[in-house]
């Protein structure tokens, strides 16, 4: 037997691209993919009776073996491909990775087909999952050994890529006999996907006493498999043409037969099951007269599932027409579906049907690694011959990261990006290849220890976040490109170059006069005396709070250096930068823990001088403020360019996310009142309880946090402005803050006075009234203060009012929490109220809807009530 390595070396010399596009030959007929997996390279073959090319999985994968199953064994009618499978005794997880003809968008219909055969003479089926990007699939379970398990999904692909992944389960080595890809219609009347893809329960050909088998390609041109049925052992069929015109294109061949029963007054019966009643179940049934009828004959009927009625409307099939029946809606909640059609009163003749199709929706999630990225990495990839097990897609799942890869999770489209590339020690040879700089998020790039060689290219300058670059130990020749060196000169990148290279032995010297690490000496001495100030007593109150041992970070240590952690202690706390949180035009913040604490680390990414500033900012407010509705500050670390801030961990996340409906108590008036009374809260100390006074500047859901009850408080104070002590009203600055958000009169002006807050909190109130963004996605892009005001000036202010309270609220809470945002939105800001007002009317808010809850049975959720600190939040009772 060969062993894996070498094989491997095997497939890799034929490795052009790893994952190479349909190739002319194989696309045929046109758009059809077809694997024969484990078929031996340059075996690919042609299927006489439809047409269809098979190829060998030999260049769409770089694990796994080729096995053959005994003839024996193999069904006399089954498919060709069933006689070699490829199977993966190594490696958790083993991927194909296919680039489809048509790209994302494009709707397919995929099938995995297996038999295991005993191919390993091991005579035990396995049992595996079969994954399609980072969800499971199906689990692929064998009645026997000679029996083909055939898993079928119609998918709108979500990216270029399609990653089929075979998951050992510890039950059993994973194998798969072909995969097949099929293009389908891609307008949404065929198959309309709104709740997910769809899973083939069964596909049924209702047959006379002809009886035909398994219809498919060419008879069906979308390669649907239709399996012939004989339900009553009555059967009817034509031979004359047939219409199939509408879009499901459903086989002549299917249509021309139908079941009927022998006695007219019997229903005709059938039924399937499914796995869980909370499957959504979509059914089509597909109905065509194959009988003349006499004038004074009529064949009428309706369909009933689990005995209520289904059809809408009774069904007269066309004489050879097709008419397709399917609900609008899915059906849920049982595992059994039985179907009964019986023919109306007046019908002269018995139900016929010709056939139907049954799916359950599946939900896979639209995420995975960004294309670019993944195209890039695929490149890296096939270019060095890279020899890791990198499979499927390469940051997700999460528990499955390609090895050397680190990536974040939470940029804005909300696909995963490659944040660090780690080839160290992985036997490179040749150049630094282009497409490394299409991982345009790449922050860490470590290509030492190899024997990389040529010049060390310039376009790596191009990497604006790369924070890190490792080239030692290869064989570069020529300069180091100026821009890495200035770069490096400014202490956005840590360079490593071997000693000897070139003329740049100098390079590797420290430069502690760059300019960042003046601006950090600034920022330090800043730190270092509020620390002094207002430091330590919070020190104690916060970070030993739980006082249990403290992990990594030596206590006296902290204390001496009052909230100044080193950048070693930075890398400890967060675990090397393991876990996102999230990002934004800073750089990142990653997840972490003090002692048995929680905390956000959020590191500065070295490549903008308005990152540094605002950094400074928030690190010197933080210092001096202290507020329970405003993330507390846990340390800072400010060493060289390696500056980050800690803060207290908040384990909800934003407004913003919650607003967008995946948390717990999404549906409480009383709990978003109490959130929004917290963010005020916060402000109105920004605003009247600090000397001077701080406009925060950039007030929006998204930088209003949750911590783990639910408790809002204000972040993110980089922008933020401390008022001019005594003299002005104002400062003039450049606008800055976020769309939808901004006070149009600060935009017209740039003189900022807190009631710019006062705007920007009147739209947080309005996106939490509403549940709908400050710019609406409507044509107009309305803005929500414009679109509430038109409401409310024509009638019913609960028309605007998040659908998803269900309505329970009180409807005088909800009218003044309106009327206070709307006045706080207002263009003229000196009619907007001050931060102490709209505290005040909140809490009048509040109350006014908690004393619903006495007069009502309590409709909330349990969620807050082992917090004693809130009391004004609602007790169950
Ligand atoms: C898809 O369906 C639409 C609507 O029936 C039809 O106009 C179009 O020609 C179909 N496209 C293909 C490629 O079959
Ligand atoms: C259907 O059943 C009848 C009676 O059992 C049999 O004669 C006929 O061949 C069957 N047709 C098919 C297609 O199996
Ligand atoms: C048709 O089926 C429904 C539901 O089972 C039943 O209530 C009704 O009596 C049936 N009608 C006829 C004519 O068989
Ligand atoms: C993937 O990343 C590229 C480069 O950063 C970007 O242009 C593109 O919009 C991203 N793709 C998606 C789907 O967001
Ligand atoms: C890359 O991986 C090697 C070990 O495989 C490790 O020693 C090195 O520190 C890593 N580089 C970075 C930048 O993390
Ligand atoms: C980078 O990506 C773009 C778009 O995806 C592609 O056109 C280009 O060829 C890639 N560049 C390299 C060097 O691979
Ligand atoms: C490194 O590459 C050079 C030329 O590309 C080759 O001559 C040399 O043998 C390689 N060294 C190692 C250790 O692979
Ligand atoms: C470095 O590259 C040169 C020329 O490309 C080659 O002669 C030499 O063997 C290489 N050195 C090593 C250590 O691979
Ligand atoms: C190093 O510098 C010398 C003189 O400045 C120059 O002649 C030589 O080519 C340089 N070597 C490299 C590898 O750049």
């Amino acid at each position: 037997m060969l062993s894996i390595n070498c094989l491997l070396s095997v497939v890799l010399t034929y490795l052009i691209n790893s994952v190479p596009r349909v190739h002319a030959q194989d696309d045929n007929p046109p758009g059809f993919l077809s694997i024969d997996c484990g078929l031996p390279e340059g075996s690919d073959y042609t299927v006489s009776t439809t047409g269809i090319y098979y190829k060998s999985d030999s260049d769409l994968i770089d694990s796994g073996k080729s096995m053959s199953l005994l003839p024996a064994l193999i069904g006399s009618s089954s498919e060709k491909y069933f006689s070699t499978v490829r199977s993966f005794p190594q490696g958790k997880k083993n991927c194909y990775t296919i680039q489809p003809s048509a790209g994302k968008g494009n709707k397919y219909l995929i099938r995995a087909s297996f038999m295991y055969g005993n191919y390993d003479s091991l005579d035990q089926s396995p049992t595996f999952d079969l994954n399609l990007g980072a969800d499971t699939w199906s689990k692929i379970v064998f009645e026997d050994s000679s029996k083909v398990v055939r898993k079928e999904i119609i998918h709108i692909l979500s990216s270029d890529y399609i990653h089929v992944c075979l998951i050992n389960t510890d039950t059993g080595t994973p194998f798969i006999s072909a995969l097949e890809l099929r293009p389908l219609n891609n307008s949404n009347s065929m198959y309309k996907i709104d709740s997910g893809s769809l899973q083939t329960i069964s596909r049924v050909d209702f047959v006379s006493v002809r009886g035909n088998g398994v219809i498919r390609y060419p008879k069906d041109i979308y390669d649907r498999r239709w399996v012939s049925l004989n339900l009553t052992n009555t059967g009817l069929g034509t031979m004359l043409d047939i219409s199939n015109g509408n879009i499901y294109l459903v086989p002549k061949d299917v249509l021309r037969t139908a079941s009927t029963t022998e006695n007219i007054k019997d229903p005709l019966n059938f039924y399937w099951d499914t796995t869980s009643t909370s499957d959504l179940i979509y059914i089509y049934m597909h109905f065509a007269e194959v009988e003349k009828l006499g004038a004074n004959q009529l064949r009428e009927f309706n369909v009933y599932l689990n005995d209520k009625l289904w059809s809408h409307q009774p069904i007269v099939p066309g004489y050879l027409s097709v008419w397709t029946v399917y609900p609008e809606t899915p059906e849920t909640g049982n595992t059994r579906y039985a179907v009964k059609i019986n023919k109306t009163e007046r019908s002269t003749l018995p139900p016929i049907i010709n056939g139907y199709e049954v799916y359950a929706a599946k939900k896979f999630s639209e995420s995975g690694t960004n294309e670019t990225d993944v195209s890039a990495i695929l490149n890296i990839k096939s270019a060095y011959k890279v020899i890791k097990n990198w499979q499927g897609d390469p940051c997700e799942p999460e528990d499955f990261v390609w090895d050397g890869l680190k990536c974040s999770y939470h940029s804005s489209d909300h696909s995963a990006r490659i944040i660090s590339l780690n080839l160290s020690t992985s036997g490179l040879t040749g150049e630094i290849v282009p497409c490394i700089v299409n991982l345009t998020q790449l922050e860490t790039l470590d290509l030492s220890n190899n024997n990389l060689s040529g010049q060390i290219p310039g376009f790596l300058s191009q990497l604006a976040l790369l924070s890190v670059l490792n080239l030692k130990g290869n064989n570069f020749t020529g300069p180091v490109p100026p821009q890495l060196l200035e770069n490096k000169e400014k202490g956005i990148l840590s360079l490593s170059i071997d000693d000897n290279h070139g003329n740049n032995t100098n390079i590797e010297k420290k430069s502690n006069m760059s300019t960042p690490v003046v601006v950090g000496s600034v920022v330090s001495v800043v730190l270092l005396l509020a620390a002094i100030a207002f430091g330590i007593w919070r020190m104690r109150g916060r970070v030993f709070k739980k006082s249990g041992k403290l992990l990594q970070v030596n206590r006296s240590d902290l204390e001496r250096k009052n909230r100044h952690f080193t950048y070693s202690q930075v890398v400890d706390i967060t675990r090397n930068f393991q876990r996102v949180l999230g990002e934004g035009g800073f750089g990142r913040v990653y997840h972490g823990y003090v002692g048995n604490d929680q905390v956000a680390v959020k590191m500065l990414s070295p490549s903008s001088t308005q990152g540094y500033r605002e950094f400074q900012t928030e690190a010197s407010l933080l210092m001096r403020i202290h507020h329970k509705n405003l993330t507390s500050l846990v340390g800072y670390c400010n060493e060289g360019t390696n500056m980050g801030i800690i803060y207290e961990y908040m384990a909800n996340q934003s407004l913003d996310e919650y607003l967008s409906g995946k948390s717990y108590g999404i549906f409480s008036w009383e709990i978003r009142l109490q959130m929004a009374l917290d963010a005020a809260q916060g402000l109105e100390y920004l605003h009247h309880g600090c000397k001077p006074a701080i406009i925060h500047r950039d007030v929006k859901t998204s930088n209003i946090l949750l911590n783990e009850q639910f408790q809002a408080k204000l972040a993110d104070f980089g922008l933020s402005k401390a008022y001019p002590a005594e003299g002005g009203t104002h400062v003039s600055t450049v606008v800055a803050g976020t769309p939808g958000y901004i006070d149009p009169d600060y935009e017209n002006s740039k003189r900022l006075t807190e009631k710019s807050d006062v705007f920007s909190f009147g739209v947080v109130l309005l996106v939490m009234i509403t549940g709908r963004p400050p710019i609406l996605r409507n044509e107009d892009r309305t803005h929500i203060a414009q679109w509430v005001d038109f409401i409310v000036k024509n009638g019913n202010v609960t028309e605007a009012v998040d659908p998803r309270f269900g309505g329970k609220f009180d409807v005088n809470s909800v009218w003044k929490a309106v009327e206070l945002a709307l006045t706080c939105t207002s263009r003229n800001s000196t009619r907007r109220p001050t931060m102490n007002m709209v505290v005040i009317i909140l809490k009048e808010c509040l109350a006014i809807e908690i004393s619903r809850h006495d007069a009502y049975p309590y409709d909330s959720t349990e969620m807050f009530s082992t917090d004693p600190e809130r009391s004004l939040v609602p007790r169950v009772r």
